[in-house]
């Protein structure tokens, strides 16, 4: 009997709006296979999809063929034509080495989450806000475990975001954002001018949040974002919306272990999120030919007050370590949620907690999913330093800048792919020079 000889070919399926194969270096008999098949089987019960998949060589020749005589109605690209839009600059791609050592402080909330923790200890809590404003000021990143968000909550939109993304792309496309409707699915975000390879899908906390009708310092007219829902899958608005509720509440908690590490009341930041401007975002990581070229989400910092990120079992987020500007990769904590410190924070504290610069790898076998909320002041919100954190000695290192207006501006400037850099906080920076004038 003739032995088949069999390729492996990893697809990455439409996501990104076409189709590619790589990974035919890989070869194999019958029997190596089959061992491939059961590995793969088994990781598709553990919940993925199996992305890379044994074909008989003729059939590969086949498809091969086609392509060569043009008769094939998908656009293959080889490894090699990967769209250059997503590929990194030398210098910012990930390193094959990088550091898994040393890792982000793990935090232990259950003496404010459990229903029968005394939260008056007042030693426990001391040490608690201790730790909190120590990872802020040496991290801006930390993970909390026992948080108080319910397992189910989180399995339910885990599973309704795997089902969303699952679907074909032109029926993703039909919640697709746009100029007026800046809410839904959108895959052809470019962070720092490179195309991201992911895939997300967007949701107001609020909704719908009120917001300037226009980037334009003097134009006042509000306008609403509205929420859009997919038909499929059924469920995914109420496991959203369960699950938005689920971070307000640790959102909650998380600033006012903040505002106690700063030395402020516990409520000081309440009064910025009556009205809310927070985001939550289904990322989709497709697997990615290339995981040396492009990244999943290229280095950036978030605008943000505090972001809450569940990330999968796959891993991928990488942090720039404050002391010596390493990346470091971010193991995955079953269950927990990475906390880093946004933008905001960082005017708020007059940089006593810095935002810290983040991105994400993807990887060539396994896709992978996250879930980040990012908290967000009411777009009226003047985002300053606060009048208690700032001194003769320690004078304001910002000018105010109007959350909503700054906001607007961005989320514009996603829709040209804008040669010039987009606005960030370090544009209303004070030079040290201005400020050390004021005290004299
Ligand atoms: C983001 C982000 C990281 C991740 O969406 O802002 O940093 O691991 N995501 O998905
Ligand atoms: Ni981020």
């Amino acid at each position: 009997m003739r032995e088949t000889s069999w390729v492996s070919r990893t697809t990455v399926r439409d996501e990104m709006g076409f189709r590619t194969e790589g990974g035919e270096s890989l070869q194999a008999t019958t029997k190596q296979r089959d061992r491939g098949e059961k590995q793969d089987e088994a990781r598709a019960e553990m919940g993925y999809r199996r992305e890379m998949r044994w074909v008989p060589r003729e059939a590969r020749d086949d498809t091969e063929g086609q392509r060569r005589r043009g008769t094939t109605k998908e656009k293959v690209i080889t490894m090699g034509e990967v769209d250059p839009a997503f590929i990194q600059a030398e210098e910012h791609r990930p390193k094959p080495d990088f550091t898994r050592a040393e890792g982000i402080p793990l935090i232990d909330l259950s003496i404010i989450s459990s229903p029968n923790s005394s939260v008056d200890n007042d030693l426990a809590l001391g040490a608690l806000v201790e730790e909190i404003g120590d990872a802020c000021k040496n991290w801006g990143f930390f993970q909390v475990i026992n948080h108080g968000v319910p397992l189910a909550k989180r399995q339910n939109i885990e599973k309704a975001s795997r089902i969303f993304f699952d679907q074909p792309l032109e029926e993703k496309r039909k919640v697709r954002r746009n100029e007026e409707k800046v809410l839904g699915y959108y895959d052809t975000e470019h962070t720092k001018n490179v195309r991201d390879w992911k895939e997300v899908f967007d949701l107001n906390v609020q909704d719908p949040t009120v917001v300037p009708a226009s980037y334009k310092p003097d134009d006042e007219e509000l306008t609403r974002w509205f929420n859009q829902w997919p038909e499929y899958p059924t469920d995914l608005r109420e496991v959203c919306e369960e699950y938005a509720k689920e971070m307000e509440k640790l959102g909650y908690k998380l600033m006012e272990l903040i505002a106690l590490s700063l030395g402020l009341p516990k409520d000081r930041f309440h009064g910025f999120f009556e009205e809310q401007t927070s985001v939550v975002r289904l990322n989709h990581y497709p697997p990615c030919p290339v995981p040396d070229l492009a990244l999943g989400v290229g280095r950036h910092k978030d605008a943000f007050v505090l972001t809450i990120l569940a990330q999968d079992d796959v891993g991928g987020l990488q942090v720039k370590r404050k002391t010596d500007g390493e990346w470091l990769w971010v193991k995955p904590t079953p269950n927990a949620y990475i906390i880093n410190v946004g933008d905001i924070i960082q005017v708020w504290s007059n940089d006593t907690y810095e935002s810290v610069e983040h991105r994400a790898m993807v990887n060539s076998g396994r896709e992978r999913f996250s879930i980040p909320c990012f908290l967000g002041p009411a777009h009226y919100t003047n985002v300053q330093p606060l009048e208690e954190l700032i001194n003769q000695q320690n004078p304001a290192k910002y000018k105010p800048y109007n959350w909503g207006k700054f906001l607007v501006t961005r989320k514009g400037s996603n829709f040209q792919k804008l040669d010039v850099e987009n606005i960030q906080i370090h544009h209303f920076k004070i030079p040290e020079s201005e400020s050390a004038e004021k005290l004299d």
